[in-house]
């Protein structure tokens, strides 16, 4: 049985299959047909086009009238630190009071404190929790989802990070139902207390130690290194990035979030999936990503809440660039995950339009978790991951509508949330 969804007033991000992202000139279309139908079968898209086409089969076709609502393939979220222990109000608060985020680093807090945290929590404790926080970013729309360990910063620590990621992959969110998880090796996020004066002690720990086992329970997709000056050099990133490659892990990097150290370069180098944060860049990392075909992802709820520089997006959709966006969800520096408002900071805080930041949530997103076969458009025999939204007239209307969630069902392959 089919189900399909009829006039619906604009269905969104319609696009063949042979499209696998959208480069930055290209970014400003996001493709819809008006009055539209969308027919669903066994959590797949089957068909969809102008009403005017339809053509229902008596006894197959489960017809759901759907008028006033947009339509919308579900947000994909490339880029997230959801499993972690604590909250860190405290550092807020801090901030507020005049330290900077590298400062609370330096005395023994940022992700050093979130470290400690988990190290004493249950594996699970720390599902239970993070299963709240993944539900919690289903109903604002995010359908597909990158979880990064990187807290555990030891073995126990980081296998339990992801061995929590695993349950998530393996968790029904509804009867049959399973998100689109991937899951990225972080261990080094941060140098760990024991390491304090042997950083490359640490990096050869990884290489020598944790890699393997890791690799051996299959618990990581990609690899990520924190390139930045107090945490791992350039060098330092590309020993781990080539290790990782030896068990088949491919690259997704925090590079550029303060200092601009060249890791762009040697990320792109090494086959980088996608290079995250980009808040500070320079013209050799432009020349190095447009010569590429890895993605470049902003992290604008970073730059909010920290207060600080927003990616340059234009810059790199000048060059062509291929730009997504995700949330970042971390309890430091971005304890959200509601990508509903990364999409209105990156229209009126990165000046990206309507259309330019929904390519970057959606089909661009999916690329940079290599989930462009099945999910982030519109397209006929893609899983229905869809947004159902009401009250708004256009795609304009989400970001607007700034600080709040216009979405009025979320669909996960053919079933509502
Ligand atoms: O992407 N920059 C490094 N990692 C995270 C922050 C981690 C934390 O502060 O806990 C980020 O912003
Ligand atoms: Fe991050």
């Amino acid at each position: 049985m089919t189900t399909v969804y009829t006039n619906i007033k604009e269905l969104f991000q319609i696009r063949d299959a042979s499209i696998k992202r959208v480069i930055g000139s290209q970014m400003k279309e996001c493709p819809s047909i008006k009055n539209a139908f969308i027919k669903i079968k066994d959590g797949v898209i089957e068909d969809f086009g102008i009403m005017s086409d339809l053509v229902v089969v008596e006894n197959q076709d489960q017809i759901v009238d759907v008028q006033n609502t947009i339509v919308t393939p579900g947000y994909v979220d490339s880029h997230t630190h959801l499993v972690f222990a604590a909250t860190r109000e405290k550092e807020f608060e801090d901030r507020i009071n005049g330290l900077t985020y590298e400062q609370i680093a330096a005395r023994g807090g940022g992700i050093l404190n979130s470290a400690a945290r988990l190290q004493n929590m249950s594996e699970d404790e720390l599902y239970e929790q993070a299963l709240i926080r993944l539900k919690e970013v289903v109903k604002t729309g995010t359908t597909s989802i990158e979880i990064k360990s990187g807290y555990g910063l030891s073995m126990e620590g980081e296998l339990k990070m992801l061995r929590v990621i695993k349950r998530l992959k393996e968790t029904e969110l509804s009867p049959g139902v399973f998100m689109s998880i991937k899951a990225t090796f972080l261990g080094a996020h941060a140098v760990p207390l024991n390491y304090k004066d042997n950083k490359q002690g640490y990096v050869d720990f990884i290489i020598a130690e944790m890699l393997p086992k890791v690799a051996s329970e299959n618990l990581a997709d990609y690899i990520d290194v924190f390139c930045e000056k107090n945490y791992f050099s350039v060098s330092q990133m590309v020993q781990i990035l080539e290790a990782g490659a030896k068990y088949g892990l491919k690259a997704k990097v925090h590079v550029n979030q303060f200092n601009a150290l060249g890791a762009i370069e040697k990320a792109v180098e090494h086959n980088a999936i996608s290079v995250d944060h980009l808040e500070v860049l320079e013209d050799e990392d432009l020349i190095s990503l447009s010569n590429s075909n890895t993605i470049a992802t902003a992290l604008p709820s970073c730059s909010f809440f920290l207060g600080l520089d927003y990616t340059p997006v234009h810059d790199l959709m000048d060059k062509d660039i291929a730009v997504a966006l995700a949330s970042d969800y971390n309890p430091g520096s971005t304890p959200s995950g509601n990508l509903n408002f990364v999409f209105s900071l990156a229209c009126i805080k990165m000046k990206m339009t309507p259309q330019q930041a929904f390519n970057a949530l959606t089909i661009n997103a999916a690329a940079a978790v290599e989930l462009d076969e099945s999910v982030g458009s519109i397209t006929k025999g893609k899983r229905a991951d869809l947004l159902f939204f009401k009250n708004i007239d256009d795609l304009a209307g989400i970001p607007y509508n700034f600080g709040t969630s216009q979405i009025d069902k979320v669909m996960i392959s053919g079933t509502f949330m």
